[in-house]
């Protein structure tokens, strides 16, 4: 697992994605010094300059990079160094037109934007192996160099290739995977429609065709294509540890974001020195603040529990999405230390000076277009300060209470076509149930399904499609050591071939769960089922329903209309020294927040008490001591119980027994003893 630090750098990550590129170096001198008013320490630079280091086949401009280098080093800021291969020059594409990826419905994309790779072409892992190699081989020893930042975002904006040499490609990726073309056959059942293959040359990737294609096919299809984009990391990787050794390597994650979910995570993870994430406000009326969160813990758990960098947010709006708001006062620094909280050793940022010219020119910056007479500036300035006051925290450990299970397989299998429907979307039970933990003031921990679970004294699914016996015998066992479990409906339904499990679903959660589910019965759009429970309490339900036989559970809620009316809607099975709670229909927010608190009184965790909605309470602990962290999203002043006496460290107050937390304000204590 992940543990490296940036080299040479002894205080939290503060900076930015530095393009310098883009103004006369007589700007850079500004820029310097300005990013020392601010405390920064460590920018990313390179990431898209391949155009210029490789003007021409074979000829190199490392000149303005070793001054930039240079400039940063005598000036004491660290150099994430990008390896630029998200972008090949024209002149490389022109010579391998091939490389430009294509379409599922054929189509080639042009030049002129960025990340349009085909991960299979073997002129761009050449072309891309020589940049890093020079690269490597010319600031190995730079003095500024804290780490390599390879590539960027892997997955977007082209998650998979159509194109013939991908074909071939996946030819033998699925030869390697599946040993024979008869393992294909039987993996992919392709008996069905009549969609035997005989040979493996017959085989095509999942393009364009008049209908549904193959299910298994698809799948196997958004494996190879995460698993050749991991083929072509790991061949950067080991070039820069060959050629610099001991320098960390890693390549931005974007974790937590459903619009980038075409890489395994949990995989990727194990392939990094340190895990780096970029995160972004998703302005869509949600609580952000709780999103963020999600993708900090998420991040933090494919690292393994181990601190992570956050590598880029925003300091204020971003120009990607349909509308893009502002920051509101105090807003950035509630972000950028609700990701420290949560595991990041530090905060940094798209981009460090806004740009003129370009497709981000209206992306907040940590320079604004007004320049330092601005609020944003000034707010860069004091969070400058107040990472600079948290220093001492580098290498301490997020304390979750709880294990949500998450698989990026799962999310791929159930996101195929042709479903009992289509209102069910995976990702929205994960964030329901994740802003029910949130609400009850629990932080998360994200784990695999085959993960050591024993840990955590309560363990969610909130939609777990894609699972193997292996995770069904985990959770069993998790359970009849003592686990609560709450799952929800439709987990446990495939294999990792998305064939459906032998005999009742759900397949290998039967007897942790104590049931059989005889029938789905999705929901039309609008209609709702109401659920009645302990001390005639009701709930109400949407999108999903199911006929549930009880076979050792016991029912807890029943639905009281609709077609499954008189049929368990919530069940509750003792097995060993565990309980499992199963929920049958999609709860809004207060049905979720009734099924935890059972489950959270039955796991007997203990939350944080008396904390007001939308105070963020987190802890991280190490050998430098224990951290409370205090987040307060509302417009209210706060107060937070604090066991025991600290220090405040952004203030330099003390605190005993309470902590003011001032209405959008953050407060840190390092608490004594
Ligand atoms: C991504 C990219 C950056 C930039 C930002 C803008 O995270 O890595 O280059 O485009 O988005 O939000
Ligand atoms: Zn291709």
């Amino acid at each position: 697992m992940p543990e490296a630090t940036p080299r040479g750098l002894t205080r939290l990550a503060f900076g930015g994605d530095y393009n310098p590129e883009q103004w006369p170096e007589g700007v850079w001198h500004e820029d310097v010094r300005l990013m020392r008013e601010a405390g920064v320490t460590m920018v990313s630079v390179g990431i898209f300059s391949w155009a210029l280091l490789e003007p021409a086949p074979g000829v190199y401009d490392f000149g303005w990079l070793d001054r930039l280098l240079d400039l940063l080093h005598e000036n004491g800021i660290r150099a994430d160094l990008g390896t630029p291969t998200v972008v090949p020059p024209v002149w490389f594409y022109r010579a391998h037109p091939e490389a430009l990826p294509v379409t599922a419905e054929g189509v080639r994309y042009e030049f002129g934007s960025r990340g349009a790779i085909c991960h299979s072409n073997a002129d761009y892992r050449a072309a891309a192996a020589n940049i890093t190699t020079r690269l490597a081989e010319r600031y190995a020893d730079h003095p500024a160099l804290a780490m390599w930042h390879v590539h960027n975002e892997y997955g977007v904006p082209v998650s998979a290739c159509y194109c013939d040499s991908c074909a071939a490609h996946f030819r033998r990726w699925l030869a390697s995977t599946h040993g024979s073309v008869e393992g294909v056959n039987e993996a992919w059942g392709t008996a069905f429609w009549g969609q035997r293959y005989a040979d493996f040359e017959d085989i095509n990737p999942p393009r364009l065709a008049p209908t549904v294609g193959n299910p298994a096919q698809a799948l196997d299809y958004r494996r190879f294509a995460d698993a050749t984009m991991r083929e072509n990391f790991r061949m950067e990787r080991d070039i820069l540890h060959r050629l610099a050794p001991g320098v960390p390597v890693t390549t931005n994650f974007m974790t937590a974001l459903s619009q980038c979910d075409s890489v395994d995570y949990w995989a990727w993870g194990r392939e990094v020195d340190i895990v780096t994430n970029d995160h972004y406000l998703i302005t869509d009326g949600r609580r952000t603040h709780v999103n963020l969160a999600m993708a900090a813990d998420l991040t933090r758990s494919v690292a393994g529990g181990a601190p992570w960098i956050l590598l880029e947010h925003s300091t204020s709006g971003v120009n990607w999405q349909a509308r893009n708001p502002a920051k509101a006062p105090g807003q950035m620094a509630r972000n950028s230390l609700a990701h420290v909280a949560r595991g990041s050793e530090g905060a940094m940022f798209f981009q460090w000076r806004q740009s003129r010219r370009g497709a981000e020119k209206f992306h907040s910056a940590m320079l604004p277009h007004g320049g330092t007479d601005t609020r944003v500036w000034r707010e860069v300035v004091e969070l400058g300060a107040a990472l600079d006051s948290l220093s001492d925290l580098r290498g301490t450990r997020t304390q979750a209470d709880v294990a949500v299970l998450w698989d990026w397989h799962s999310w791929w299998a159930q996101n195929l076509d042709w479903r009992p429907s289509e209102d069910h979307d995976p990702r929205e039970r994960a964030d329901a149930f994740y802003e029910a933990l949130y609400d009850r003031h629990l932080t998360v921990d994200f784990a695999h399904p085959e993960a050591d679970l024993s840990r955590y004294p309560l363990v969610v699914v909130p939609a777990l499609y894609l699972m193997t016996e292996a995770a069904g015998n985990n959770l069993k066992a998790y359970v009849e050591n003592g686990g609560t479990l709450v799952v929800s409906f439709f987990s446990g339904i495939v294999d990792e071939h998305d064939a459906v499990h032998e005999g009742a679903y759900p397949g290998p959660l039967r007897d942790v769960l104590g049931l059989t589910i005889e029938e789905f019965s999705p929901l039309l759009q609008g209609e709702n089922v109401r659920l009645t429970g302990p001390d005639g309490s009701e709930l109400n339900g949407d999108v999903w329903t199911e006929f549930v036989v009880p076979r050792g559970a016991e029912t807890v809620w029943t639905y009281a209309d609709g077609l499954t009316a008189g049929h368990p809607a919530v069940t509750r099975h003792r097995l060993g020294e565990g309980t499992a709670w199963y929920v049958s229909t999609r709860l809004g927010a207060e049905g979720l927040d009734a099924l935890l608190g059972w489950a959270v009184e039955d796991a007997q965790v203990v939350a944080p008490a008396d904390l007001p909605r939308d105070v963020e309470v987190v802890r991280r602990a190490g050998a430098s001591g224990t951290y409370l962290f205090a987040i307060n999203h509302t417009a209210a002043d706060a107060k937070v119980a604090l066991a025991g006496t600290g220090t405040e460290l952004l203030t330099g107050v003390r605190a005993a027994g309470r902590l003011e937390v001032p209405a959008g304000g953050v407060r840190v204590v390092r608490l004594d003893g």
